[in-house]
């Protein structure tokens, strides 16, 4: 009995010991965790359960046989963030790159298949060197059958992926499939192909970092939703995130302490510049409404002109879009009508309210935009919100223009709850344009077209640059004051707690992709 039980305690420490401790010594000197080290930081002590810590890979191939490590590079288990049950793969790049096979792939999709029959979210740490090359085709097989589970899980349990070394080739696609990727910044990187074959196929010299750090897909691809300095942050960053998300699309939000006590926030009363056309920074606003310290904010350094985030209100979870007119004046263009599209079905797939504070002075002009399918582009954030059917409220703080009024989760594609504030310009266009256009002949053959201009901008200005006329149409439910808004919103979403409506069936809409 004692030597079986001593094989056995030799057993968990070889496959605890990964790759060795030359290799793991490695990693920590590139700033890395292993894969364990990450995996027992995330969890709530003592409550990781391993599954699969004896598993090897079958192959003898290229001197695999060699080389086969207890656990074949993937540790994988269930455990609890803030005692709420989660599955977790963590890829070991200390056992042959945490390069993926046969084994390791059967590994991720047993604890996928778990998770999802058992509706909890799932957790991949991806560290790895891609298809073990050693092995060939079954690589391959594995992956794809990764991101088969990855779309069959998709919208029934939240799916976050954390970058946390090398991602590339084929295998970005499986984080390129789940609701939530995260990478660390200098250590981390994806790419579908890599630095050697780009400067060979298009002669451009780029580094790995430039070509697909975090900071690249953070600002220029919009392919990571959140970025870290370390790893340790990133980790704290998917505790975070677990505060906002439920574990299944069918269980209730996470519910946070709440004590009521005096709303009014008169600090939102002062925050629209006199100027229509001068910024102002729409967190602001949101930050006001929101319980404190509550905004998590998604996609922070992509398409800056839509901020979009999570936030607790009273104690209750809700997905925040928002234009931001300190960035390109909160212009619709195709990355923010991407970024809050995708937000949106988030959200909605997870029964998560959504909140809207427009202001909004329409879709950025010009060929870029045209030649790149603004149309198409504009049309999933019009999609999104239309289809969308948990409680939707809009607060319109200012310019509510043209198309993008109606795209801004406006009452006519659904919106529950339409409130804005007295500083509101709901429109066609601004004013000045109006007038440029529709009173032109009187313009040019005035004896003073510029101070026949500005009359006309006045007189449309009256007529529109206000919430009243949109209100009198039962568009608007109610003009607010500004220092109400936050009792308004709590109330109301209150009152739509039980919203039930059902989309006509269909096997699933066909959103403009
Ligand atoms: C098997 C691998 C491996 C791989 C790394 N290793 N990648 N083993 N298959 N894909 C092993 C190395 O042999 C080495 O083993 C250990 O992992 C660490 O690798 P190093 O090269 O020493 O580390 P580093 O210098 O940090 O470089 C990391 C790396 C590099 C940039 C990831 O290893 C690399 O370029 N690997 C190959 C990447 C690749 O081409 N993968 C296939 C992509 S195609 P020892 O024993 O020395 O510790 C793909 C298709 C997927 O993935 C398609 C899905 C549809």
């Amino acid at each position: 009995m004692a030597d079986k039980i001593q094989l056995l305690k030799q057993k968990h420490a070889e496959a605890e010991q990964g790759g060795g401790e030359k290799r793991i010594a490695a990693q920590h000197k590139k700033g890395k965790l292993t894969a364990r080290e990450r995996v027992l930081y995330l969890l709530d002590d003592g409550s990781f359960e391993e599954i699969g810590k004896m598993v090897t890979h079958r192959s003898n191939l290229f001197g695999l046989d060699k080389q086969k490590f207890l656990g074949d590079g993937v540790v994988t288990g269930y455990g609890e963030i803030n005692g709420r049950l989660v599955y977790i793969f963590a890829q070991d790049f200390t056992v042959l790159g945490g390069s993926l096979a046969e084994a390791h792939a059967e590994k991720i999709c047993r604890i996928m298949d778990l998770a999802l029959q058992n509706g909890a979210p799932v957790i991949g740490l991806n560290d790895s060197g891609g298809a073990r090359i050693q092995e060939g085709v079954v690589s391959l097989a594995g992956y794809a059958d990764i991101f088969y589970k990855n779309t069959q899980a998709s919208g029934v349990i939240p799916q976050i992926s954390a970058i946390m070394g090398p991602c590339a080739g084929g295998a970005v696609y499986s984080p390129a499939l789940t609701d939530f990727i995260m990478m660390v910044e200098n250590t981390s990187y994806m790419f579908v192909t890599g630095p050697n074959v780009v400067k060979t196929v298009t002669h451009e010299e780029v580094t790995s970092e430039e070509l697909g750090g975090a900071m690249t897909h953070a600002t220029k691809s919009g392919v990571t939703h959140f970025t870290y300095s370390n790893e340790i942050a990133c980790l704290e960053g998917i505790k975070k995130l677990m505060q906002y998300v439920p574990q299944n699309c069918e269980d209730a939000l996470p519910q946070f302490a709440y004590e009521a006590k005096d709303e009014k926030r008169p600090k939102l009363n002062t925050i629209i510049p006199d100027n229509a056309n001068a910024p102002y920074d729409m967190r602001e606003v949101i930050e006001e409404l929101v319980d404190a310290d509550s905004f998590f904010e998604v996609h922070k350094d992509f398409a800056e002109n839509i901020v979009v985030g999570f936030a607790h209100l009273a104690g209750k979870p809700i997905g925040i879009v928002a234009n931001q007119p300190a960035f390109l004046a909160g212009v619709l263009d195709i990355k923010s009508s991407q970024k809050g599209a995708r937000f949106v079905r988030f959200c909605d797939s997870f029964n998560i309210p959504l909140l809207v504070l427009e202001d909004v002075p329409g879709f950025l002009p010009g060929t870029d935009q045209e030649w790149n399918a603004i149309i198409t582009n504009g049309a999933k954030l019009l999609y999104a919100f239309s289809e969308a059917t948990v409680p939707r409220i809009t607060v319109i703080t200012r310019k509510a223009y043209g198309g993008a009024y109606d795209v801004m989760n406006s009452k006519h594609i659904g919106a529950d709850m339409n409130y804005a504030w007295p500083t509101a310009e709901i429109a066609v266009m601004g004013a000045k344009g109006a007038a440029e256009i529709i009173f032109k002949n009187e313009i040019n053959e005035a004896a003073d077209p510029a101070a026949k201009l500005a009359e006309k901008e006045a007189e449309y200005a009256e007529a529109f640059a206000n919430p009243y006329r949109a209100a009198s149409r039962g568009y608007v439910d109610e003009v607010i004051l500004p220092e109400d808004t936050r009792i308004k919103l709590i109330t109301a979403f209150r009152m739509l707690e039980t919203k039930a409506v059902k989309l006509p069936y269909k096997k699933h809409g066909n959103i403009p992709l």
